[in-house]
């Protein structure tokens, strides 16, 4: 880092009224740290679960402070529970879920089940609703029968503090299990989050700086762990359960020496799953895999990824992301130690497993909206630029030029259409666009067309790029939302108002 943007930089902390340079990213990246080393090496350990029986789950979230193990650290921090991550909630489809949730925190909350197709009116996946300290809220969430199964998680929604009760362990899994099941010796959940704790084990309190970056915790954890070890016997096949619930890290997954095969991202199902090595998985998005093992010991990366920065708004061009440094592998997330042999055994668990059946039973054919009647066609920027800031902010962070106005509807469906959205981000720096209650199918990205239908409910928009998009907005009609799930810069208020009616 030059002298030059170290002074710039010593300026911005004492003032903040300038954006810096290039250097930025370096100065947050190489922040003095007082801190203990992170225990690593654990076993893993999986959230409790709660199960629904006879179409129903009721259960209390009671989200609150307290001490919990963090890094293998005692850390005062949140969750719901007692527990970092809350109990995994397991459904089916035609399921109704009521969750009463209370407010033990000393700050506003409410609940957001991300990715669930269910009412956002009323009771349901309503994030207008507050839920103020020492109230409950009742929530009732009812699946439609044809839900898709995959993937899903609940967070806090209230604007201006979803990262930060998200950074300090407010979240957990939902898993809408499969009309058939796919055989697997294990499944997994793996609810991958990160944070700063301080030398007293509080979370910290970020700067306004790392708020318009997107934070990054200096620790990556999987359920709370870190680099957390399990073992496997070879030639068994897992079920591995990813969320990223990170508030701005992007990770690009890589779990060399073991075989991987994509059964889903987000809501969409693959009929055949593909071989991948990669699994990109921007803040929001899930992944369902199998492992098949292979002996030997094999490390969950978080590979190097560049989402840009905001050295770009200063006209010196992207700069290091924030991720990792271009010259390492990226932190370890968790070990998967596999030895043993594969002989048949008494243990069910280290028995042979049939050969997948191909295409998977009970996965219908994707939708697909490339052929369907579009009914209306909508552009949305993403935009954070700066000197636009509400409340004398340095940089805007909007949608379509508008910040968040909860009070405001944005953008007005017609329910049962279907439209397609031109998605684009003249920033320099990655944008991950949700849209809640609404699955999208990807249509188009940086011109091209995409080959088979993908669906997400949280689509990256590289610096300076394009996606197209398509949505069918059946089943629900109501006011939701769309964000950057960034959650910093839905927070600072990339965020706009959807109504379908
Ligand atoms: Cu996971 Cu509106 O969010
Ligand atoms: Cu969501
Ligand atoms: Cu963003």
């Amino acid at each position: 880092m030059s002298r030059r943007s170290a002074l710039l930089l010593g300026g911005l902390g004492a003032a903040g009224t300038a954006v810096g340079g290039a250097g930025l990213w370096w100065t947050l990246a190489s922040r003095p740290t007082s801190r203990t080393a992170p225990e690593t090496g654990a076993e893993l350990s999986q959230p409790s679960e709660l199960r629904s029986a006879g179409g129903r789950l009721e259960v209390r979230l009671d989200a609150g402070p307290g001490q919990f193990q963090l890094a293998g650290r005692q850390a005062r921090a949140l969750g719901y529970n007692g527990g970092i991550p809350g109990p995994t909630l397991r459904l089916r489809p035609g399921d109704v879920l009521s969750v009463r949730l209370a407010n033990g925190l000393d700050q506003p909350t409410n609940l957001h089940v991300h990715g669930l197709h269910v009412s956002p009116e009323g009771s349901g996946d309503n994030v207008f609703v507050m839920v103020n300290p020492g109230a409950a809220h009742d929530y009732e969430y009812r699946l439609p029968a044809d839900h898709p199964p995959g993937v899903f998680w609940y967070h806090p929604h209230h604007h201006g503090m979803v990262a930060d009760q998200i950074f300090a362990g407010l979240f957990g899994a939902i898993i809408v299990e499969d009309a058939e099941p796919v055989p697997v010796s294990t499944e997994r959940v793996l609810v991958v989050s990160d944070t700063t704790l301080d030398g007293g084990g509080n979370v910290v309190r970020v700067s306004q700086m790392e708020r318009m970056l997107g934070r990054e915790g200096e620790l990556v954890l999987v359920n709370g762990q870190s680099n957390p070890e399990f073992t496997a016997v070879p030639g068994t096949r897992e079920r591995w359960r990813i969320i990223n619930a990170c508030v701005a890290r992007y990770l690009s997954l890589r779990l060399d020496g073991q075989q991987l095969q994509l059964l889903g991202m987000d809501s969409g199902r693959y009929r055949t799953p593909s071989d991948v090595e990669e699994l990109f998985l921007t803040p929001g998005n899930r992944a369902d895999v199998l492992v098949t093992t292979a002996a030997g010991d094999s490390i969950l990366r978080a590979a190097y990824y560049d989402r840009g920065s905001m050295a770009g708004m200063m006209g010196q061009g992207r700069g290091p992301g924030q991720t990792g440094r271009p010259d390492t592998a990226g932190p370890a997330l968790a070990t998967l130690r596999v030895a043993g042999s594969t002989e048949p055994s008494p243990s069910p668990s280290a028995s042979p497993l049939p050969p997948l059946q191909l295409p998977l039973p009970g996965v219908p054919e994707p939708e697909d909206l490339r052929t369907a009647a579009v009914a209306a066609r909508r552009q949305l920027t993403l935009s954070s630029g700066m000197g636009m800031g509400m409340g004398g902010g340095m940089m805007g962070f909007t949608i379509n030029g508008r910040e968040f106005n909860a009070a405001r509807t944005d953008t007005t469906v017609t329910a049962g259409t279907v439209e397609e959205w031109t998605l684009t981000n003249p920033s320099p720096m990655d944008h991950p666009f949700h849209l809640h209650v609404w699955p999208m199918q990807v249509i188009e990205e940086g011109g091209q067309a995409l080959p088979r239908p993908e669906w997400r409910d949280v689509v990256n928009i590289p610096a300076q790029g394009r996606v197209k998009v398509r949505v069918a907005f059946r089943d629900f009609a109501g006011r939701s939302v769309y964000h950057c799930h960034i959650l910093d810069h839905e927070d600072l208020g990339m965020m706009g108002v959807i109504e379908v009616r």
